[in-house]
């Protein structure tokens, strides 16, 4: 009898744990779904505005153009999208949490391990005060076209390195070499 018990007990835990399990990974697939456009979209950007009008034009996409997608996905979809690093830029919107912080140490440590930097994301299904969260974040790595604004000094030309002064006062942004992790995609979904 006792028996029997026990083995239903353990069969309600694991069908528990299995619809915990089904429903962290369809929020995830939702998230990374809406979060991927967002990726190649400052990836291409980037890219053509460095080809086509030097670092200076480039500027505009990860000052202009990536906050202003981050924002426009908040409000289409009523979630918190930012991009956030430990070497912060723009300390007003990229400033990270406890949690973002972890999750960028974890994906550090996995791309140092040799995980592909496509693969780099960490969620989780957080219990607060005010009930579940979704936490997501997709890892942001450098590619070689960003080394003119987050590269070492001497890659950085002077009037880049000039504009960056008078607007960022406090950047951090700097120093970093292709394949380094330079932040994340962060976002934040009350559930
Ligand atoms: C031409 C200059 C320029 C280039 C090239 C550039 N960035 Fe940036 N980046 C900036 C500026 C300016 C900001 C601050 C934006 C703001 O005010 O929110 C920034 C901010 C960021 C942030 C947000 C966190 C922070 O530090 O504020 C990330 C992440 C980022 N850049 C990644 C990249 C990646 C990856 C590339 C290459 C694909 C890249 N950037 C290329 C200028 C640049």
């Amino acid at each position: 009898m006792q028996k029997k018990i026990i083995i239903a007990s353990l069969l309600l835990i694991s069908a528990f744990s299995a619809h915990a399990d089904n429903k962290l990974d369809a929020l995830k697939d939702e998230t990374r779904a809406a979060a991927m456009p967002f990726m190649k979209a400052l990836m291409e950007e980037n890219k053509k505005a460095v080809q086509d009008g030097g670092p200076e034009s480039a500027v505009k996409v990860c000052k202009d153009i990536a906050p202003k997608m981050a924002s426009e996905l908040s409000r289409q979809k009523g979630w918190k999208v930012t991009r956030v690093s430990t070497k912060v830029r723009n300390p007003m919107i990229g400033t990270t949490d406890e949690w973002e912080q972890k999750a960028l140490k974890k994906m550090e440590a996995r791309l140092a391990k040799g995980e592909k930097p496509e693969t780099l994301e960490v969620a989780e299904i957080i219990k607060g005060k005010n009930g579940q969260t979704f936490r997501y974040m997709k890892g942001i790595v450098l590619q070689p076209g960003c080394v003119s604004c987050h590269g070492k000094p001497e890659e950085i030309s002077d009037a880049v390195k000039a504009s960056l002064a008078a607007e960022y006062p406090h950047d951090q942004a700097t120093g970093y070499t292709p394949g380094q992790l330079r932040g994340g995609l962060s976002i934040s979904r009350p559930l």
